[in-house]
């Protein structure tokens, strides 16, 4: 016998929202691989992990024209593990497996002759994989593209009009993050619509852009910056295509190293917003729903170092906003104060957007701050030094004046 993860449904906490149903299915429906898509992706937390016995039955899958025995009832990306591959980190280039949701087609191989992902595929006798997807075009999916009033962290807050959309955007699922209060979740959480090219998803954008006569072309997500080969192509055909638009990265910017910074802006990548969320590791712990601590500190600094890196070689070409995650229920104006003191210290003028986090996904108990407190919030950062901050409310965004 070997022992499996196995997940089910405690059906006295379910409310029969229909998501594992509709948008993150399940791949395994014979017999749970334990990929844990749907344990995460449940907005009631009614999946539940069990161990669980299995009679040991293996199943022959072709690697690169390598016959391998291994377990029935796993997912090809534990498959792979056994069989020695190792995947990548989600910052270099490579097959790596960030989001393990289903989302963002990062971990994809081809499966019986198609680009599949490993994160959420069992294994099946007969499987014939290739490892080399290098000449083959990466997918994701996304969601959109729609015009956009106001645009994201980084759009230039004088371009902003109130009768005229700014920048049309699309929506990438799949992250890397597990915050329980995720803001956009029913696309986060997306493994079931048809993935796109990078140079389709270019192209509808820039449709979009020019239909709507925007100034900026967007990507944000979910987490845009999983799929780096995706992205990198994403990002040079929207320059070939895009021309006179603004190309804009909303990134939670945890994987966003300096090579890859640097690849973004070569592309074409000349606005990013990204969004560190806090001032102290515990409050990004809470607002990210990471639970290990040394990765949540290692995302939580190169979000940071992020900032710094794109202001500090970047403050001529390329648009820096940064954003910040505020709620009562995890931050106190004292961590704001902070927060404005670091990112003053990098420079005063860059600017700031703070999200009135209201209640979403899974935390659905915290209260939207209201417009007062999000004055105050600015006020607070204004005080603390900054010159260009705007405050998302209840009724609209105000700032920087
Ligand atoms: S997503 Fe969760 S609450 Fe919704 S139907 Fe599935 S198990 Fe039930
Ligand atoms: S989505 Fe994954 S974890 Fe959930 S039941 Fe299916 S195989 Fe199991
Ligand atoms: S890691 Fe498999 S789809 Fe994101």
């Amino acid at each position: 016998m070997l022992t499996r993860n196995a997940v089910i449904t405690d059906a006295a906490k379910c409310m029969d929202c229909g998501f594992c149903r509709e948008v993150n299915v399940c791949r395994s429906r014979n017999e749970c691989s334990g990929c844990l898509s749907c344990y995460y992706a449940c907005p009631y937390e009614a999946k539940k992990i069990l161990e669980v016995m299995r009679p040991s039955k293996y199943v022959t899958i072709k690697i690169d024209g390598v016959k391998y025995a291994v377990p029935s009832g796993i997912t090809l990306k534990e498959a792979l593990k056994l069989s020695g591959f190792v995947f990548s980190e989600p910052w270099k280039k490579g097959i790596a497996v960030p989001c393990g949701i289903g989302g963002c087609w990062a971990c994809a191989v081809i499966i019986d002759g198609a680009l599949e992902r490993t994160c959420i595929t069992p294994v099946r006798d007969g499987m014939e994989v290739v490892l080399d997807v290098e000449k083959i075009e990466p997918l994701r999916i996304i969601h959109g593209p729609e015009p956009h009033l106001v645009g994201g962290k980084a759009t230039p807050w004088w371009e902003v009009g109130r009768a005229s959309y700014v920048e049309a955007a699309i929506w990438t699922a799949g992250c890397n993050l597990r915050c329980p209060q995720c803001q956009n979740w029913r696309i986060t959480y997306d493994n079931s619509s048809g993935a796109v090219s990078p140079s389709e998803a270019a192209r509808i954008l820039a449709v979009c852009g020019k239909l709507y006569r925007t100034k900026g072309l967007a990507i944000s997500g979910g987490e845009p910056t999983l799929n780096r080969r995706w992205l990198i192509n994403f990002f040079k055909e929207l320059k070939r295509l895009g021309s006179g638009f603004r190309l804009h990265l909303d990134s939670n910017g945890t994987i966003l190293t300096q090579d890859y910074v640097d690849e973004l802006v070569e592309a074409g990548c000349n606005t990013i917003g990204i969004e560190p969320k806090a001032g102290r590791l515990e409050t990004y712990m809470k607002i990210t729903g990471l639970k290990d601590v040394e990765r949540a500190r290692e995302y939580f600094e190169r979000s940071w170092s992020a900032v710094k890196y794109v202001f500090e070689k970047y403050s001529e070409s390329v648009y820096l906003g940064v954003g910040i995650a505020y709620n009562a229920a995890w931050m106190g104006f004292e961590e704001l104060v902070e927060i404005g003191e670091i990112i003053a210290s990098i420079d005063p003028r860059i600017q700031v957007t703070v999200l009135d986090y209201f209640p979403s996904f899974r935390r659905r108990s915290i209260r939207r701050p209201n417009h007062g407190e999000m004055l105050r919030v600015k006020k607070v950062l204004e005080d603390a030094g900054l010159k260009t901050v705007i405050v998302q409310t209840s009724i609209g965004h105000v700032g920087p004046s």
